[in-house]
């Protein structure tokens, strides 16, 4: 795996299994997406839903290296975005391979929980990675925004789509139509995180997060995930009819017996699909 993308597989304080912390490092150029960094999330998403041990996948960004001397130091950022140089001399057909079948599908395509942990600047295609995830825990520091139309764009990466699920379509169009930055009480305001805390912190309430969901059965966890992506794609009629289907198909599962009888025995659940 390229050092673009380093992973850290921190045990799960449950039993056996690992959460993946997935750090973007390029951060003198505030972990941008190049294409090189989008071909190693793509190959942590494979690696990370063929890995039974993988039960949760956390993201976030390299932390600012130390100034070199009499230079001031970059700000923090979860990822500033698309590699705007890359844009360059770039026709339509070219953006348009570039763009589809990316990484930030890849990752909401993952069959596994998802957690953005982001500090610092989420700008355009950052946002769309912190979208696509199924969480997002923020720190104070951290700065939201689409600024693509500044650069005559729209995102690409899905997120004229994404956000609008989380933010709602008036305060979507406000921020792709303006380009404005949102701070970070704003974002947790406004849906798109879940949490706010101070910097400090951030790690702990994340892995936190991350550590309750490791617990669960992993087969549930998918089924969960599914189920809930099913109420953005249809209507409420056929995801509740989706969501119906999938809860009785639980019923037939070891793991539905194991949980339903650990709470009657006041016993912590042995998942059977770990
Ligand atoms: N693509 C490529 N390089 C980027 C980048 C991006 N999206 N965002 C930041 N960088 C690079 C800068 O070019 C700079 O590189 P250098 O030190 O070699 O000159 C380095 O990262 C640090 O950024 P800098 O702009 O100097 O930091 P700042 O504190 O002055 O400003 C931002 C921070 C986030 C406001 C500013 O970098 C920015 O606006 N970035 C682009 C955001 C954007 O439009 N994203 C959407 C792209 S579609």
């Amino acid at each position: 795996m390229s050092e673009v993308v380093i992973i850290e597989e921190i045990p799960c304080e449950s039993g056996d299994g690992l959460i993946a912390k997935v750090t973007i490092n390029r951060p003198d150029k505030l972990n941008s997406l190049n294409q090189e960094v989008i071909s190693a999330l793509k190959e942590m998403c494979s690696w990370a839903e063929s890995n039974d041990s993988v039960r949760c996948v956390v993201i976030c960004g390299a932390s600012p290296n130390p100034a070199p001397e009499g230079k001031r130091s970059k700000p923090h950022a979860f990822v500033a975005g698309a590699d705007i140089t890359e844009f360059v001399g770039k026709g339509s057909q070219e953006i348009f391979e570039m763009f589809s079948d990316n990484a930030i599908e890849a990752i909401w395509n993952l069959n596994k929980p998802t957690i953005a942990m982001v500090d610092g600047f989420a700008l355009g295609g950052g946002c769309e990675v912190a979208c696509s995830c199924d969480i997002r825990i923020v720190s104070t520091r951290a700065i939201f925004g689409t600024p693509e139309i500044k650069l005559g764009l729209i995102p690409g990466y899905g997120g004229t789509q994404r956000l609008v699920h989380l933010v709602g379509y008036g305060r979507a169009m406000e921020m792709m139509m303006t380009g404005n930055n949102v701070s970070a009480e704003e974002a947790y305001r406004i849906g798109i995180a879940n949490h706010l805390c101070e910097p400090e912190l951030l790690e702990e309430k994340t892995m936190d997060i991350a550590q309750t969901i490791a617990s669960k059965s992993m087969h549930t966890l998918g089924v969960a995930k599914q189920t809930i992506r099913a109420a953005l794609d249809n209507g409420i009629s056929k995801g509740v009819a989706i969501e119906a289907k999938a809860f009785a198909n639980l019923f037939d599962t070891e793991d539905k017996e194991i949980g339903v009888q650990a709470f009657l025995n006041r016993s912590n659940p042995e998942w059977k699909h770990k």
